[in-house]
């Protein structure tokens, strides 16, 4: 099949080579002509392992390209998606769709008859019904079909999880845009992933609840951590004893600094406006976000209680500032907030991450960036894992208590066993953990 793939960002670059690795032609669009010629020469806009191979194989036999006109890919195509950006709108937290709209205003004039547009991003309930209007009103002779699919990949396991979904959602009443949808997959309908056909509204709304339903999770967690802290008790074994339920499932139950990133925050804030528009409030998810954001910041309180409360003057190393392992982006990273108020309290914070660096250049100031871990370390008073890099689970700790000028980790992420962070003579500060300080 002949697809275009609107948006060559994580979800689109991705998406998109996936589909030409099934054997589809794919064009993937960006507005952005420096990342289309970037990826002309190879070099991938972004950090997700695996992706710059299946990129170049594709390129290589020829079904994969990358271009900044948008006219003549969706001319040829048979599938439009649209994998534009949806951010929180600034001011009042509905999902700004000025993206997606934009979009299908540039498509519909030059949309073949017959085709199939497929809203990839992550949108709320009747923007589906908004896309099909914007483009019958510009191209009312077009026999155009508007379908959700929205997309459930991971930035860092992102091409594992396209080509091994859990499932695939697909929303939209019209038996033709089923069928093409079924051959736009069909790889892995043969590979039995089971493949869930629905309505539209029905599609949309699936995505930010499965968002928010894990964003609760972890909120959950993290409250139980801070109750475990209190009253003696150990979250990651309370998480083991209600997780090996299988009502309830092992995953997203890490105690941490709160869930960030380019999902999480913004998709469950726009469920609650959803929510709130059609006076069908989510107070669940209203409380998760407000307990999250209030958390981020508290974990500085936490880092400043291993001293007494008082941290001024004191230097705090930071390890991992990108919001998870893996990847290199930094939206919504619990890492910003964070090193915001170790600021506010008078430290001096320095900073490494395996991948993020660039990134984390352009969102801290006045703070010191080092080339790696020990670099980082040497001379501080506190070192705080921030993100759980493999790399960070198997530092000498011996010689990092060698070179700190006081010897004190905050594990945000619960990555080390307590015991051996003390036998090398550190004070060890976890979450929810037997001797950890609470905040
Ligand atoms: P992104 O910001 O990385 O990529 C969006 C791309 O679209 C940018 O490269 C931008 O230049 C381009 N673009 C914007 N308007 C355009 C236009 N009119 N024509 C051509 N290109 C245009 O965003 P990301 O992270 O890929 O997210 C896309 C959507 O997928 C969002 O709705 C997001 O919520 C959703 N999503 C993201 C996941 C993630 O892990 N990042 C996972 C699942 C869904």
């Amino acid at each position: 099949m002949h697809i275009a793939m609107i948006g060559a960002g994580y979800v689109g670059l991705v998406s998109g080579a996936c589909f030409s690795d099934f054997g589809h032609q794919v064009v993937c669009i960006d507005s952005n002509a420096e990342k289309v010629a970037s990826l002309d020469n190879g070099e991938m806009p972004i950090h997700e392992p695996g992706l710059a191979e299946l990129v170049a194989r594709n390129v290589g036999q020829g079904r994969l390209s990358f271009s900044s006109d948008l006219k003549s890919a969706v001319s040829g195509a048979e599938v439009v998606f649209i994998a534009v950006g949806t951010p929180s709108r600034r001011g009042d937290g509905h999902a700004d769709l000025s993206y997606v709209y934009a979009a299908a205003r540039e498509i519909a004039g030059v949309l073949p008859t017959q085709a199939v547009v497929v809203t990839k991003s992550t949108v709320p309930v009747g923007t589906g019904d908004e896309v099909e209007r914007i483009i019958r009103e510009q191209n009312p002779t077009a026999k155009v079909t508007v379908v959700s699919n929205p997309e459930f990949l991971r930035e860092g396991a992102a091409i594992r999880d396209f080509k091994h979904p859990d499932r695939i959602v697909i929303g939209t009443d019209d038996a033709r845009a089923r069928s093409v949808m079924a051959e736009v997959y069909r790889p892995l309908h043969l590979n039995a992933s089971p493949i869930l056909y629905t309505d539209r509204r029905t599609a949309e709304l699936t995505k930010y609840a499965a968002n928010s339903f894990l964003a609760t999770k972890i909120a959950f967690i993290n409250e139980i951590a801070d109750l475990a802290e209190k009253v003696g008790a150990n979250v990651q074994e309370v998480a083991r004893g209600i997780g090996l339920d299988n009502r309830i499932g092992q995953k997203f139950l890490h105690a941490g600094p709160g869930f960030g990133g380019s999902c999480f925050p913004k998709d469950a804030m726009a469920l609650i406006k959803t929510g709130q528009d059609n006076e069908a409030p989510v107070r669940i998810v209203e409380t998760v976000v407000a307990v999250n954001d209030q958390r981020k910041r508290a974990m500085a309180r936490k880092v400043a209680n291993a001293f007494g409360g008082n941290i001024r003057g004191k230097s705090i190393a930071v390890l991992g500032v990108t919001f998870k392992p893996e990847t290199d982006d930094m939206r919504d990273a619990p890492s910003i907030p964070l090193i915001t108020a170790l600021q506010d309290m008078g430290a001096e914070v320095r900073v490494f991450d395996p991948v993020g660096m660039e990134q984390a250049k352009k969102v801290f100031e006045n703070v010191t960036f080092c080339d790696n871990a020990y670099r980082c370390a040497k001379g501080c008073h506190a070192l705080v894992i921030v993100t759980e890099w493999e790399q960070f689970r198997a530092l000498d700790l011996k010689e990092l208590s060698t070179i700190m000028a006081c010897p004190v980790i905050v594990d945000l992420r619960n990555i080390y066993s307590p015991e051996e962070v003390e036998r090398n003579g550190f004070l060890y500060c976890g979450v929810g953990r037997p001797k950890s300080v609470a905040y």
